[in-house]
């Protein structure tokens, strides 16, 4: 969480900062600032500007306020971990001398101990943040040696961060420090950037260094170097090349980057497909033969991911519970991270997410790594840390995901463990050949199927025009439709923040029918499916309590009309890969609640799309 950008060249500072924090505005979007360096007669002064809510307030204040100026900046997008949302608590944060300013993303862990310590030598400070600690502590270190005192001050704080910051000192630099939290240099020519992730480097270059954890880099115009913190020696560092098409991350029309991505994902199913299945067979570049060999070994499966990629590894899990027979196990992150898990070298660890910087996510990984399991990460993000640190990584090739609310990232990850669940099935001799290639042609008909069910946008629009208005939503499903039943519920609280529920439909007889009265919408995800006959049972009981009946059915089910007072329709297929076509209607029935009742779709409030604090 929080966006971090820096610059130093030719450009106009201002203009440079403000268009990477567009494309961080993802990453938190409480409240933002920029600070840049003045030069001025042969000296050097710091100016900052900082303003509560979007960036949009910023620009106001900015466009209002003289001499902010210059060619040396930082600027940060802020997502509140200490301290409410407000100006004072905006970064950039200063020292008591004016001649230090830095952004942070991350959180100190001891700065309340360094806090009290401090103030006891007499810094003054002017927020709440856990942040404003780690510029006096620099200021407190200095000696003559800007890079010192940025070491010393980093190797005193406990937590996990990433941080760039000017001085006055030494003005033609940035300073620069990754822990666990992302963070990405951009070479240009005669310029470089600094950057949380890629998207707000590529208006200007394509060429990139990632930093890895603990190392720290001093930028100049014309010259990047990187060290490690504890010995300070120099490392050489590899530049990787960003394939992104730039058109990926803007609205193209859309007037929302949601909608856009819902109705991008035929388009990402085909490219999933093209890059993981090469004449009709699995092929994953990153699994060699050792991994393969292990996998043929592996006696336990374990899921772990966060909100949407939970929903995933759900679907995940009864994916390979066909496919392998394996009884695999579905975790949320924070959880698994702190039961110490029963693992070992024979158990496989698939990591599911968008970002690939997800904190809990990340624990969760190195936690495995350290006991020994294989680790196989499923990372939309190329170069995240997460698909940088497991022991092989699959990427989900649904490009950038702009709005908070994940939809092609999360049917990406459905196609990636359907095409991942065959191949491990076929590996450990578990699917027959016969049954892979049923699959196969199956999954090569997605890409048609999802825009068949697009097209029933208007109906799930007509339908939400009747029901905006409800405060309370219940989903129900059964099986591989289950986790669906929980997505329809996140996407809906997430963006129209109306209360929903998703419940495996076979409970609702254990609780929530007590809810079912005229008022109540339920939406029921009904495909032809072994279960389906026990949730037309489950439509039945909703209608004798009067409920109002929302169903997801597979086309040519002519029945199910007449039990529901809506259907929205999708093509037949395979029961294992019906959640791929049967969450595109739930997306788009959130879309269209959270539009009428005005809602801030792609950036709902108290979120921020890449969550890499606990
Ligand atoms: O980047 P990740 O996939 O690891 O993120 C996990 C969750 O934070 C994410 O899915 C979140 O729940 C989304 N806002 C859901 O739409």
């Amino acid at each position: 969480m929080c966006g971090i950008v820096g610059y130093i060249g030719p450009k106009e500072i201002v203009s440079v900062l403000l268009g990477g924090l567009e494309k961080l505005e993802y990453r938190g979007y409480d409240s933002s600032g920029i600070a840049c360096v003045l030069e001025k007669e042969g000296c050097a002064k710091l100016v900052s500007v900082k303003e509560k809510g979007k960036l949009i307030s910023l620009k106001g204040k900015l466009a209002k306020t003289k001499g902010v100026s210059g060619h040396l900046g930082i600027g940060h997008t802020r997502w509140a971990t200490h301290g409410a949302p407000s100006t004072e608590n905006a970064h950039p944060h200063g020292d008591c001398t004016g001649k230090f300013f830095l952004v942070h993303n991350g959180i100190i862990e001891n700065y309340a101990e360094l806090k009290r310590e401090l103030i006891r030598k007499g810094h003054r400070f002017s927020s709440e943040t856990d942040t404003e600690v780690a510029v006096h502590l620099i200021e407190e270190y200095y000696n003559g040696n800007v890079l010192e005192a940025f070491r010393k001050a980093i190797r005193r704080m406990n937590g996990f961060f990433a941080f760039v910051m000017i001085t006055a000192h030494e003005p033609g630099k940035l300073f620069a420090f990754k822990r666990s939290n992302p963070l990405v240099i951009g070479i240009g020519a005669g310029e470089n950037f600094v950057a949380s992730d890629v998207p707000a480097l590529l208006a200007h270059t394509r060429r990139v260094i990632y930093l890895d954890d603990n190392e720290l880099a001093v930028v100049e115009k014309d010259k990047v170097s990187v060290l490690q913190l504890e010995s300070g020696k120099p490392l050489r560092k590899e530049i990787s090349v960003i394939k992104w098409d730039t058109r990926q991350a803007e609205k193209e029309g859309y007037p929302h980057f949601m909608l856009k991505e819902i109705y991008e994902q035929p388009h990402v199913i085909e490219t999933t497909l093209k890059a993981l299945m090469k004449s009709r067979r699995v092929l994953f570049e990153n699994i060699n033969a050792s991994v393969e060999k292990r996998l043929k070994k592996i006696q336990r499966v374990h899921f772990v991911s966060c909100g949407t990629a939970y929903h995933a590894g759900l679907v995940g899990g009864y994916m390979v519970e066909k496919c392998v027979r394996l009884s695999p196990r579905t975790a949320v992150s924070s959880e698994f991270r702190y039961e110490n898990p029963a693992i070992n070298e024979n158990d496989l660890i698939i990591l599911i997410t968008q970002s690939g910087e997800t904190a809990d996510t990340l624990a969760a990984l190195r936690e495995g790594k350290a006991r020994g399991a294989l680790t196989l990460a499923i990372v939309n993000v190329v170069g995240s840390t997460i698909a940088r640190e497991a022991d092989c990584v699959i990427y989900t090739h649904a490009g950038p995901e702009i709005g908070v609310a994940s939809t092609k990232a999360y049917l990406a990850q459905l196609m990636v463990l359907a095409l991942f669940s065959v191949y491990f099935g076929q590996l450990r001799g578990a699917l027959p050949a016969k049954r892979a290639n049923g699959f196969m042609k199956d999954f090569l008909k997605l890409p048609s199927q999802v825009r068949e069910v697009l097209k029933q946008e208007k109906v799930i629009l007509r339908c939400a025009q009747q029901l905006y208005q409800k405060r309370n939503f219940l989903y129900l499903g059964r099986g591989f439709n289950f986790p669906n039943a929980l997505e329809g519920a996140l996407k809906l609280k997430e963006i129209s923040y109306a209360h929903a529920h998703g419940y495996p439909a076979g409970e609702m007889k254990h609780g929530p029918i007590a809810l079912i009265d005229q008022t109540q919408p339920v939406i029921c995800l009904a495909p032809f499916s072994c279960t389906y006959e026990k949730m037309i049972s489950n439509i039945e009981e909703i209608r004798a309590r009067k409920g109002i009946v929302i169903s997801i059915a597979s086309r040519g089910d002519g029945e199910i009309q007449k039990l529901s007072h809506y259907v929205f329709y999708v093509p037949q297929t395979e029961e294992m890969i019906s959640p791929i076509l049967t969450v595109i209607p739930l997306q788009l029935f959130a879309y269209h609640i959270a539009c009428l009742n005005d809602r801030d779709v792609d950036q709902p409030r108290n979120l921020a799309k890449s969550v890499t604090v606990e």
